[in-house]
């Protein structure tokens, strides 16, 4: 199916053709269960283009994706949001930043995040969990987003970076990486950019405040902490981080780690909530847990990766030329048939197979060891104490769409009729 339209790319099949209506990772109602777009679009179009946006590509096949995250040279990761926000020059770190420099960073930072160095938090974790699971215990009927899946990893956020809990802190970084994540949350409705532009400068400059002052504080008492830890690491036969290299590592640990583990998590309990077979079988077998962790990761990915093309490059057929714009959806590369047979089924004894839940290449997931143990204690606590549970009659759901799309409201009931 190709669309030849003036001004447009020719010979390309488009979005809007294949689907009747534009591709929008930013639209709500998308974000809730884009399935069903992303299957006629593997069907009909798989590497379709839109004009949305300023215009991109996006690619549905699991095969292309990963031709595409493995291709760091050819697919640069500067700047990892589409579109991208304006007034952003400075690349995070390490996630837009490209080889050679992206390795020198990743040295630095990946010792800190092997399954060794953040066993110690463990205990904490779960302490932290069982005091929510109590909380949802006393309320039994409530939003299990705002009760379980927000709070948890910005609690494990404060740990790592060695802040004492607090409550506070604890909403107040919520929100900060929700609002910079999630501009729907502040009031600015879908599609209105300025005021959606508004809000994640305001709560960007506010969060880097916030680690600013912590920085300059572990300056001065340097602790047993990740902070702690950068401003003495250094590059390999290089030089140490430079302050504003530390803030703006610090600033990605919060929007990469809240959001995407409180994601999935909530939509783990929204598809678990609906399976009271899979429930029952988890209750009684706790072993399958680690399973089910990666087969609800599987069946929900939440990242739309993006990447800038640097030379001519050939995708599924597709010529890409360089300074376009590619945005590849993970929830579409694992609901593939061809990657994952019964890809809409959600399986516990499915053949073990490397997934791209947390991305492939030079760009993986810095946090996925981290995100593990969180899953696996929230599933560990949660059904160890709330084994039947349920969607109340008529619950609506609600989410958010964007680079990592979320769930906003889960309603959720401690037992089962
Ligand atoms: C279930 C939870 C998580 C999921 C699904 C997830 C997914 C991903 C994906 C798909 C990427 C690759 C993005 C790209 O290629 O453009 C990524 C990168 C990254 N993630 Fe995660 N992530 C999760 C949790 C975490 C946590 C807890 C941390 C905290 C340390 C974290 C830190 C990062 C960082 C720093 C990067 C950039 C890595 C680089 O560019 O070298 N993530 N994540």
């Amino acid at each position: 199916m190709s669309d030849e339209q003036p001004g447009k790319r020719t010979g390309v099949c488009t979005a809007l053709h294949a689907l009747g209506h534009e591709y929008d990772h930013y639209d709500p109602q998308f974000a809730l269960d884009p399935h069903a777009d992303y299957a006629a679009l593997r069907t009909t179009c798989p590497v379709a283009r839109t004009e949305n946006y300023g215009g991109f590509y996006v690619m549905t096949k699991f095969d292309d994706i990963a031709a595409v995250l493995h291709n760091a040279q050819t697919f640069s990761s500067w700047p990892a949001d589409t579109p991208p926000t304006p007034g952003h020059t400075r690349a995070l770190i390490p996630l837009e930043v490209d080889a050679p420099e992206h390795r020198r960073y990743r040295t630095i930072v990946d010792p800190l995040f092997r399954p060794k160095a953040i066993e110690h938090i463990a205990e904490s974790v779960r302490e932290y969990a069982i005091q929510l699971v109590d909380t949802m215990l006393d309320k039994r009927e409530f939003d299990f987003m705002a009760e379980f899946a927000q709070p948890f990893p910005s609690a494990v956020f404060l740990r790592l970076v060695g802040l004492d809990f607090s409550v506070q802190q604890r909403d107040q970084l919520c929100s900060w990486a929700s609002t910079i994540l999630h501009t729907t949350t502040t009031g600015a409705s879908h599609g209105d950019v300025e005021a959606q532009t508004a809000a994640r400068l305001g709560a960007g400059k506010a969060l880097n405040d916030f680690l600013r002052a912590l920085l300059d504080e572990r300056l001065k008492n340097p602790g047993d902490d990740i902070i702690s830890y950068l401003t003495t690491a250094e590059m390999p036969g290089q030089r140490k981080l430079d302050y504003r290299e530390i803030l703006n590592f610090a600033y990605v640990l919060v929007l990469a780690g809240l959001d995407t583990v409180t994601t999935a998590i909530g939509f783990s309990f929204l598809h678990l909530a609906r399976r009271p077979d899979l429930q029952d079988r988890l209750a009684a077998n706790p072993a399958l847990i680690p399973a089910a962790v990666e087969e609800l990761l599987r069946y929900e990915p939440i990242v739309h990766a993006s990447r800038t093309v640097t030379e001519p490059a050939v995708i599924n057929g597709v010529q890409l030329q360089p300074g376009d714009r590619v945005v590849v959806p993970l929830a579409s590369a694992h609901r593939d048939e061809d990657a994952y047979p019964q890809a809409d089924q959600i399986l516990l004894d499915r053949p073990a197979k490397q997934s791209m839940v947390f991305g492939a290449g030079s760009h993986r997931c810095l946090g996925s060891h981290l995100a593990r143990l969180e899953l696996t204690i929230a599933f560990e606590e949660i059904l160890r104490r709330i084994p039947r549970f349920s969607l109340p009659e008529n619950a609506r759901l609600a989410a958010y769409g964007g680079q990592t799309r979320s769930l906003a409201v889960l309603p959720f009931r401690t037992w089962r009729d």
